[in-house]
C-alpha cells in the first residue's frame, strides 16, 4: 500500500468498512469468526457464538431472540489485518429484521456475499443484493461449504449472474467438492492450495504450478487434474477478466471458493478483500459530496440500539464517521435539533469488548450514548450544516392495531412507540380520523419484540388486533387543490407516521394500483429518506 501524505489520508487509506450479506445458515457467523481469528480480535473459535449466547443470558428483551434461536442484534467488530484497520458491521440474518440490515448497509463501503454451495442464491441474499445495488456497493463473493456436495461451480456462477444480475469473475476454482474436494486453484497466482480438513492452510499446502500442463498437477490430483484443466479451459473462454472499475461500481464480483468451517480459503479471501475493497468513499449530502479526507468531522447515525447493557437501560447510536477526525470530548452540531452536543463518552466496538474511544477516523463506527435525542439518519458535523442522504425508511408490509389493556397508560404507550420508532424497531401510524395506533413492520417478529419491550421498558400492557391494511405509501402532491380533494375522498385511508408524514394505507397492491390510476397527480412512495 503506498502511503498518502496527510495523516487523515493515511488513516482513510488503511480502513475497510464492510458488511456480510447472506441467507441464514450460509455460514456468515462461521466466516465472521474466522476473519476475527485472523485479525487477532479473538483467540479461540467459538467465541462469536459464545458471545451471542452470553448476550442472550444478560439481556432481558432478547429472551425472544433466545427462544427463537436467532440473532436480533447488530454489532460492530473492529480488527486489524496486515496494515489495515477493518470494521465489520454485522447484520441480523433473520429476514424479519431486514430493515435493520438495509440501514447497516448504508454505513459500509463494500460487502462480502456468502453463498452456500449447495443452495445457491437464496431469497434473503436477493433482497440484500437489491439494497446493495441502490448504492452500487462493491461486492466480493465467497462460495462456502465446498467440503459438502453442492451445485457445480459453473451452475452456482450462472445462478448468481441470473438472479443477482452481477457478472461473476472467479479468482479461484475448486478442485472437486464434497468427499472429492482437493483444494482450490488460484487463477491469478497460478497456485494450488491443498485442502486439509480442519486446518488453516500452511505454506507447504500451497503449490505453485507453471501452467496447467505441469505434470505436478497429475501427481497431486490424479484423475482430477484433467477435470481441472477442462474446467479452466472452459472458464477462460467464457469469463471476462476482472476490471477494478466494474467491481467498484458493483457490476462485477470477484468470486472465491472455500469452506469457512475448515478455515479453508478464508485467508486468501481476507488478503484479496483488504487489497481490493475500497477505502471509505465520499458520501452524498443534500448540499454536496463530502470527502473522507476533509479535516472537518462529520458522521451519521445508522442504527440505534437499546439495552446493550440491561443494567443501564442505555441507548447507543451507532455513528459512521464520514470525514475528519473524531476526538473524545468533541463538540459537534446535531443538525436536526440545531444544537451543539459534546460527545464525551463515545465507544468503539471490538470483537469481544467495547472501550472508550479517544480518536477515530472516517470509516470507523463509534457508539454514542444518548437518551432519546438521536434518531436514525441524524447527521453530526463540526460547523457546516450537512444532511447525509440515502438512509431509507421502507414502507411496512404488515400491520397491527395496538389496543391498550389499561387506557390510563396512553402516555407511556406514546413515549414507548415514539422511542421504538426512532430506533427503527417498528413504525407507527395515526389515522387522521381515528385515535388509533397502527403499527407497521416488515417482519412479524418486530411486533413480538415491540410488545415485549413495551411491557418490559414502559410498563404498557397491550394486545394486537388485526387490521385490514397490507400496503403503505408515503404521499406527495405538487397541486394543493388536487391534494385537498384526494385527502377528502380518502380520509379513511390516511394516517400520519411517527414524524408526521402523510401516509396512504390500503388493503392490497391491486387496490393501490387502482387509486394510483385515478389520482395521477399524487405520488405514492415506497421508501422515504429519514428526516
Ligand atoms: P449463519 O451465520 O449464516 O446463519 O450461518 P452459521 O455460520 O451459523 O453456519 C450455519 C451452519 O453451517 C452451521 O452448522 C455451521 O457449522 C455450518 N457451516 C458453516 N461453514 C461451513 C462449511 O464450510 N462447511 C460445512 N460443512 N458446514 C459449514 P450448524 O450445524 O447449524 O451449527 P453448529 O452446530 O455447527 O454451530
Amino acid at each position: 500500500m503506498t502511503r498518502p501524505n496527510s495523516k487523515i489520508a493515511q488513516e482513510v487509506a488503511m480502513r475497510r468498512t464492510f458488511g456480510i450479506i447472506s441467507h441464514p445458515d450460509a455460514g456468515k457467523t462461521t466466516l465472521t469468526e474466522k476473519l476475527l481469528l485472523f485479525g487477532g480480535a479473538i483467540q479461540t473459535a467459538g467465541a462469536v457464538k459464545a458471545k451471542k449466547a452470553q448476550r442472550h443470558a444478560t439481556s432481558d428483551w432478547m429472551a425472544i431472540e433466545q427462544e427463537r434461536g436467532i440473532s436480533v442484534t447488530t454489532s460492530v467488530m473492529k480488527f486489524n489485518y496486515r496494515d489495515y484497520e477493518v470494521n465489520l458491521l454485522d447484520t441480523p440474518g433473520h429476514q424479519d429484521f431486514s430493515e435493520d440490515t438495509y440501514r447497516v448497509l448504508t454505513a459500509v463501503d463494500s460487502a462480502l456475499m456468502v453463498i452456500d454451495s449447495a443452495r445457491g442464491v437464496e431469497t434473503q441474499t436477493e433482497k440484500l443484493m437489491a439494497v446493495c445495488r441502490m448504492r452500487n456497493t462493491p461486492i466480493i463473493t465467497f462460495i462456502n461449504k465446498l467440503d459438502r456436495e453442492g451445485m457445480s461451480p459453473l451452475d452456482i456462477l450462472s445462478d448468481i449472474e441470473e438472479k443477482l444480475q452481477i457478472e461473476c469473475v472467479p479468482m479461484s476454482w475448486p478442485i472437486g467438492m464434497g468427499k472429492r474436494f482437493k483444494g482450490v486453484y488460484n487463477l491469478y497466482k497460478k497456485e494450488i492450495s491443498l485442502f486439509n480438513p480442519g486446518e488453516d492452510s500452511k505454506p507447504k499446502d500451497v503449490i505453485t504450478v507453471k501452467d496447467l500442463s505441469d505434470p505436478v498437477l497429475d501427481t497431486l490430483l490424479g484423475s482430477q487434474a484433467d477435470e481441472l484443466r477442462e474446467d479452466i479451459e472452459l472458464l477462460e473462454g467464457a469469463a471476462s477478466p476482472l476490471e477494478m472499475r466494474h467491481y467498484l461500481s458493483g457490476s462485477q464480483t470477484p468470486v472465491f471458493f472455500g469452506s469457512a468451517i475448515n478455515n479453508f480459503g478464508v485467508r486468501e479471501l481476507l488478503d484479496a478483500f483488504v487489497e481490493m475493497a475500497p477505502a471509505p468513499s465520499p458520501r452524498a449530502t443534500t448540499t454536496r459530496m463530502v470527502s473522507p479526507e476533509e479535516e472537518s468531522f462529520s458522521g451519521f447515525a445508522f442504527k440505534i440500539q437499546a439495552n446493550m447493557d440491561p443494567a443501564h437501560r442505555d441507548r447507543i447510536a451507532f455513528v459512521r464517521i464520514c470525514s475528519g477526525k473524531f476526538t473524545r470530548g468533541m463538540k459537534v452540531m446535531h443538525h436536526r435539533l440545531g444544537k451543539e452536543i459534546t460527545i464525551s463518552n463515545a465507544t468503539i466496538f471490538m470483537a469481544q469488548d467495547r472501550s472508550h474511544v479517544d480518536e477515530a477516523w472516517p470509516g470507523d463506527i463509534i457508539g454514542v450514548h444518548n437518551h432519546g435525542t438521536v434518531k436514525i439518519g441524524d447527521t453530526f458535523s463540526a460547523k457546516e450544516p450537512l444532511k447525509f442522504t440515502g438512509i431509507p425508511n421502507f414502507a411496512p408490509e404488515i400491520f397491527r392495531r395496538v389496543i391498550l389493556k389499561n387506557p390510563l397508560k396512553l402516555k407511556q404507550l406514546q413515549k414507548g412507540l415514539t422511542q421504538l420508532a426512532e430506533e427503527g424497531a417498528v413504525q407507527f401510524f395515526r389515522p387522521v380520523n381515528a385515535p388509533d395506533y397502527i403499527l407497521g413492520a416488515v417482519g412479524s417478529l418486530q411486533f413480538d419484540v415491540t410488545m415485549h419491550r413495551l411491557k418490559a421498558e414502559y410498563s404498557v400492557d397491550a394486545i394486537y388486533e388485526n387490521v385490514n391494511f397490507g400496503v403503505a405509501r408515503w404521499i406527495r402532491c405538487e397541486d394543493p387543490k388536487k391534494f385537498a380533494e384526494f385527502e377528502k375522498k380518502h380520509s379513511h385511508n390516511l394516517a400520519r407516521d411517527a414524524e408526521g408524514h402523510l401516509t396512504f394505507l390500503t388493503t392490497t397492491e391491486w387496490q393501490l394500483g387502482f387509486v394510483e390510476e385515478q389520482w395521477p397527480d399524487v405520488v405514492f412512495l415506497k421508501t422515504r429518506e429519514a428526516d
